[in-house]
């Protein structure tokens, strides 16, 4: 070849290299919150100030923790709790990982058709409102396990400054005053009409303080958990509950103990996902769902597009089809977890799979396992200056619980009996259908979606998240993270970004308002994907926490909620 052609093919390389390498277009991405040390994002900015300011204090996630699950009792009755339950996640800095469910449970007396009639029908509301629908709360059991074990500071300096929010008050939000509102009518039907409740204060968004809280507050600092699991408190709780034909006794209480487990841990490329094993599903729906999802390109196909919406979907319905059969209280019955999150189960589950037609949810059943026999929640997300990071997901079940409330003691009861299936086949408020595995049994904690999650990133902390939501917790989990690691979002546009959900049956895709275009809609519908045809509401409220590549943290704090990231 002449010099000239030679030069002229290395000019025309030079130029198409250029080409192919010139630097895309750079997004900006929208940050939420940077911190440098430490973060706490949650539902109210009352709580997240207190989070971070044990924390500033020289306290660690953990003790952190104990502030802010009590001052969202305090702020956001709606969820937060005393009278309820929740589930942790956390990771120490040493890279150690661990779980601790701290679950309602059924009373002894529980009994599986509990919630039926005579001719064996669900009673409507017995499981949602009211004495008969509350569980043996676990929050306060919680807080002193974590205490107990991870805790650096007194219980009495972590509390004192919940018990001065609850005695001086909190501004109510306007979210807050609506939903209040809107409840009143059953707060009314339920508790008669001489609670707190009627504080004229919520209703018009002013300071709301709450004394008896503080009071019942003070009493636990003074005698520890024993004064909610038999002392004044529970005694207190238990009279109410057996006052308004309720089944928990003392006994109840003093029978409960939080418990630790060994979280659910998997890989996604190279992230390593922790999350909640049973009694929650979250972690193994999380796990199924991005091990049906993984062989597919996701990133390729774009953030909700029809492809990558199709792919997510059809792994959701086959997630949550194995999730109503197999899943239930582990110290009740035996889950095959390690076959259900296994690549060769979940390539298996995906052989159905076709880009043309939805499968639907009629033609899906659970998996088969060889040799197998048988938004009121809220998430926080805390990272400490010591490098401990937290996911918590705690509630009530329902808005503000079963709506009983304790006005000698200041807080609500869960209604969290609903999670258990009270009759196979029948679905419960978030049209969860359940089995055996989730009947109810005296002791036995109901099934959860309560998804609190960590990820690793090449082996290092790299976010914690997490949300309310009843069945779509996991699949807003799942949205964020694949948000982050698989469209390059920041944190807080991955928590901004429109949300959709599948959960098996009813077989429908449920999308946020506004949010999807229309012929992308209509295309999905031509292959037999059944949209929502009422506008539902928002999908999960979710906060979380992402480690930056120069070790900055960065809070998304949800934009569908009053949710706050406060960090130093
Ligand atoms: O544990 C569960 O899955 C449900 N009790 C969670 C309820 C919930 O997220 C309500 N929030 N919207």
């Amino acid at each position: 070849m002449k010099y000239t052609t030679l030069s002229f093919l290395a000019l025309l390389f030079l130029i198409t290299s250029c080409k192919t390498e010139a630097p895309q277009e750079k997004r900006t991405i929208e940050r939420g919150l940077l911190s440098q040390k430490a973060m706490v994002v949650s539902a109210r900015e009352e709580a997240s100030k207190i989070g971070a300011m044990i924390m500033e204090q020289g306290g660690n996630a953990f003790d952190a923790m104990v502030a802010t699950e009590m001052a969202l009792a305090v702020t956001y009755p709606f969820a937060g709790n005393l009278g309820g339950g929740g589930f942790m996640v956390y990771r120490t800095a040493n890279g150690d990982v661990g779980g601790l469910d701290y679950r309602e449970k059924a009373p002894g007396a529980a009994d599986k058709d509990m919630y039926l009639d005579e001719q064996g029908n669900v009673i409507p509301n017995l499981s949602t409102e009211g004495a008969m629908a509350v569980g043996v709360p676990g929050t306060i059991s919680g807080i002193f396990a974590a205490h107990e074990k991870f805790g650096s500071m007194p219980i009495q300096k972590l509390l004192q400054p919940v018990v001065d929010l609850a005695r001086n008050g909190y501004v109510v939000t306007e979210n807050q005053a609506k939903r209040f509102e809107k409840y009143s009518e059953v707060f009314n039907r339920v508790n008669g009409d001489s609670t707190m409740l009627y504080s004229t204060a919520f209703a018009k968004a002013e300071t709301v303080k709450n004394p008896a809280l503080a009071e019942t507050l003070e009493r636990i600092i003074a005698n520890g958990k024993a004064e909610f699991y038999g002392g004044e408190t529970g005694q207190k709780m238990v009279e109410y509950i057996q006052s308004k034909g309720g089944i928990m006794t003392v006994d109840d209480l003093k029978a409960y103990e939080a418990q630790w487990r060994t979280p659910v841990t998997f890989e996604y490329d190279n992230l390593k996902i922790i999350s909640m094993s049973p009694p929650s599903s979250g972690g193994v729906c999380l796990a199924q769902i991005m091990q049906m999802i993984e062989p597919y390109d996701v990133s390729q196909y774009g953030h909700n597009s029809e492809k990558a919406i199709q792919v997510i979907t059809e792994a959701e319905r086959r997630a949550y089809a194995d999730r109503s059969f197999y899943l239930g209280d582990p110290d009740f019955v035996d889950i095959p977890i390690e076959t259900l999150i296994s690549d060769a189960y979940s390539t298996n589950r995906m052989d159905s799979f076709s880009w043309d037609k939805a499968t639907p949810s009629s033609d899906v059943s659970h998996g088969e396992v060889p040799g197998y026999e048988s938004m009121e929640t809220t998430h926080y997300s805390i990272v400490d200056q010591f490098g401990n990071a937290i996911a918590v997901t705690t509630t009530l079940n329902g808005a503000y619980g079963s709506k009983l409330y304790v006005n000698e003691l200041g807080f609500f009861l869960n209604n969290e009996m609903d999670d258990f299936s009270s009759k196979p086949g029948v679905p419960n408020m978030f049209g969860l259908i359940g089995a055996k595995a989730n009947e109810i049994a005296p002791g036995k904690r109901m099934l959860s979606s309560m998804t609190p999650t960590l990820v690793e990133k090449d082996g290092k902390f790299w976010m914690t998240v997490g949300t309310p939501g009843g069945s779509t917790i996991i699949t807003s989990v799942l949205q964020t993270i694949l948000n982050v690691h698989e469209f390059d979002m920041g944190m807080q546009e991955a928590v901004n970004a429109p949300r959709f959900h599948h959960q098996w049956l009813p077989d429908i895709v449920m999308f946020e308002p506004n949010s999807f275009d229309k012929t992308l809609l209509e295309s999905l519908k031509s292959k037999g994907y059944v949209p929502n045809e009422e506008v539902s509401p928002v999908i999960g409220k979710v906060d979380g926490i992402l480690v930056l590549p120069d070790g900055t943290l960065e809070g998304g704090a949800d934009r569908r909620g009053d949710d706050t990231a406060v960090g130093f």
